[in-house]
């Protein structure tokens, strides 16, 4: 397992894979509020390019954000992150591994399964996040976080409130991405190990069938019972 402890983790710059997407411009335009370096990731640069104007274009925005292809932004970035649908996730995460050796991983897929989105269907190794894991096997530590949080909720300057729900394994990499969820305004909490990532993924479905049932677009989730700071 890469080395990552709490002295190695300094992020700076921040690199989105499928950051052209709703999820990814959302994560993009409240890091670059926060004063990171954020980097667009895409398969076509043209297109990287497009939504970086675009984020550019946001209400509120300030900060520096830059276009590349996936693998580009990968060498770029600090830490990466991947918001790309299900079905591309493992020849995805194949493509970018090398670049990825001793760096955070941070997976906010959720596998769907279309057309049976509102139900809980893990992979065989238990969640995306768990797969992404054994797919980088020591190279790279896998952080799963966001699945919960709707692309609606990041792209405007209001208080969000839904949690966050931060699995992974060492407590070092947890504290990292704690760190990016704070500074992105939101609030989010130590979930355990990656192993855990199985709950917060499967509990999207369960917010995507809500939506449908009670006529909204990002119903979340809240820890209560514990003194908070928001
Ligand atoms: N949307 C939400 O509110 C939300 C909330 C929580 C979690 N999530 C999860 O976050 C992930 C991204 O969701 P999203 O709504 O942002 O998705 P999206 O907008 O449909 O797609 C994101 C990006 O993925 C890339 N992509 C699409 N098909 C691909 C393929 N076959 N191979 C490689 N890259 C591909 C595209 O980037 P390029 O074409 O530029 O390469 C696209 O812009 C999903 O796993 C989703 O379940 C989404």
């Amino acid at each position: 397992m890469a080395d990552i402890n709490e002295q190695s983790v300094k992020i700076k710059t921040i690199a989105i894979i499928g950051g052209t997407g709703k999820e990814g411009r959302g994560l993009a335009y409240r890091w670059c509020k926060a004063g990171y370096k954020v980097i667009i990731g895409s398969r076509q640069l043209e297109k990287a390019i497009a939504a970086v104007d675009e984020i550019r274009g946001l209400h509120g925005f300030q900060g520096e954000v830059h276009g590349m292809d996936n693998l580009e932004a990968v060498a770029a970035g600090d830490l990466i992150v991947i918001t790309i649908p299900y079905a591309a996730h493992r020849p995805m995460l194949e493509t970018i591994k090398p670049g990825l050796s001793g760096k955070i991983l941070v997976d906010v897929t959720v596998p769907l399964v279309p057309p049976k989105v509102t139900k809980v269907q893990m992979p065989p190794a238990g969640s995306a996040a768990l797969e992404a894991q054994e797919i980088m096997g020591d190279s790279a530590q896998v952080v799963s976080a966001f699945q919960n949080i709707s692309y609606e909720n990041l792209l405007h300057e209001e208080k969000v409130e839904c949690d966050i729900l931060v699995c992974g394994k060492t407590k070092a990499a947890r504290e990292a991405v704690l760190g990016l969820i704070k500074d992105a305004g939101l609030v989010g909490w130590d979930a355990g190990p990656l192993e855990n990532s199985v709950v917060v993924e499967g509990l999207t479905s369960i917010l995507i069938g809500i939506n449908k049932q009670y006529g909204v677009q990002s119903s979340g989730i809240k820890i209560t019972g514990v003194s908070r700071q928001d």
